[in-house]
């Protein structure tokens, strides 16, 4: 970590959850003085020692008084905005809600930042899952928001009005696309790595609802939060401020290639099930650039895929789920 954080006052929303956690663990140790502001207080922070070290303010993104309250209070300088509703499946079950949370949230979240006059950075969290269906690969951050599932619209709205108020009222605010993100303490058990990781320790093979075919790319957490980091150092720099940045790995996967590559550093003698079960996504190719971020900031993920995945099992080989909801 940079000299950029000693010191520094920074609001993650959405700290309780998986990568606000892993966010808030390079700022503590870089000096910051870092606070949450969450519906609730989880059990991720502890994950990372940090649950005495970062405040919760427990309230809503939909809240606007209550945001500027906490951004006024803390003398906010660097806000990251992660909060919302984070789950595919989630948002299409609950459209309204996942519309309100990470569309209105985020707009309710940057006019905050505006109105309290102290903050340098925001940085909002967008998606890997905006672009969809493209016609060439790599996708560069100017490729076609295609996306047109709950989320992907909602994440696509979130990344737009983003760039907006950078734009309309020159606040240094910056859209993170990041990819898949993986690590210890994930408490959704339904993301692949963590599911996967899991059935192998209960001694069962992982079942691939796919084909095995979806390619996608996949990141452990630090380095993605890592990325999140450097692009609210480099917020003010004309050539960050107002943009989108990819976050991703080189080179994207299949499902049967990642889910290969656990089974490897597990050391389980066992194939992946391929339950062909869910065929929606079967042959869907998901490839994002990473040259934009690598070009203007010098950033590249420090773990390979294997390594990430290494650790991942290691860690909850040692901790398993019963920290989740603790
Ligand atoms: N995890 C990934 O692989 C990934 C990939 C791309 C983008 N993202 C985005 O990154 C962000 C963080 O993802 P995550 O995996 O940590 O999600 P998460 O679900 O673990 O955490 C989200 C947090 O937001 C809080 N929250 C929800 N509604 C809120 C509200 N109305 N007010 C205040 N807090 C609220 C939740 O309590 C939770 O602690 C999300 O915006 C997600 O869409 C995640």
């Amino acid at each position: 970590m940079s000299g950029f954080w000693k010191g520094r006052r920074v609001l993650i929303t959405g700290a309780s959850g998986f990568l606000g956690a892993w966010l808030a663990r390079p700022l503590v140790d870089g000096g910051a003085e870092v606070r949450g502001f969450d519906l609730t207080e989880g059990a991720c922070l502890g994950v990372h020692g940090l649950a005495d070290r970062v405040p919760i303010t427990r309230g809503s993104v939909l809240e606007a008084a209550a945001l500027e309250r906490v951004i006024r209070e803390h003398r906010t300088e660097v806000c990251f905005h992660l909060a919302g509703q984070s789950m595919i499946e989630g948002a299409a079950a609950g459209p309204l809600a996942a519309l309100e949370v990470n569309v209105r949230g985020t707009w309710t979240v940057l006019e905050a930042c505006r109105r309290a006059g102290t903050i340098r950075a925001v940085v909002c969290a967008s998606s890997n899952h905006t672009y969809g269906p493209q016609t060439t690969a790599p996708f560069p951050e100017d490729a076609p928001l295609n996306q047109l599932d709950v989320y992907g619209a909602s994440k696509a709205c979130a990344d737009v009005i983003t760039r907006c108020f950078a734009h309309s009222f020159g606040l240094n605010a910056v859209a993170v696309r990041n990819v898949n993100s993986f690590g210890p303490g994930d408490p959704h058990t339904t993301h692949i790595v963590t599911g996967s990781i899991l059935s192998l320790l209960r001694g069962e093979p992982p079942v691939i609802r796919s084909d095995g075919s979806p390619v996608k790319a996949y990141l452990h957490a630090r380095d993605t939060m890592e990325a999140y980091a450097l692009l609210a150092e480099h917020a003010g720099d004309p050539r960050v401020r107002g943009q989108a940045f990819n976050v991703t790995p080189a080179a994207p996967v299949s499902v049967l290639d990642l889910l290969r590559t656990l089974i490897k550093v597990s050391g389980r003698p066992v194939e992946p099930v391929v339950a062909a079960s869910d065929l929606s996504q079967k042959g869907f190719f998901e490839h994002l650039s990473g040259e934009k971020l690598a070009r203007v900031l010098g950033w590249r993920p420090r773990l390979t895929l294997e390594e990430g995945l290494r650790d991942t099992y290691a860690w909850y080989a040692k901790h398993g789920t019963g920290w989740i909801g603790g």
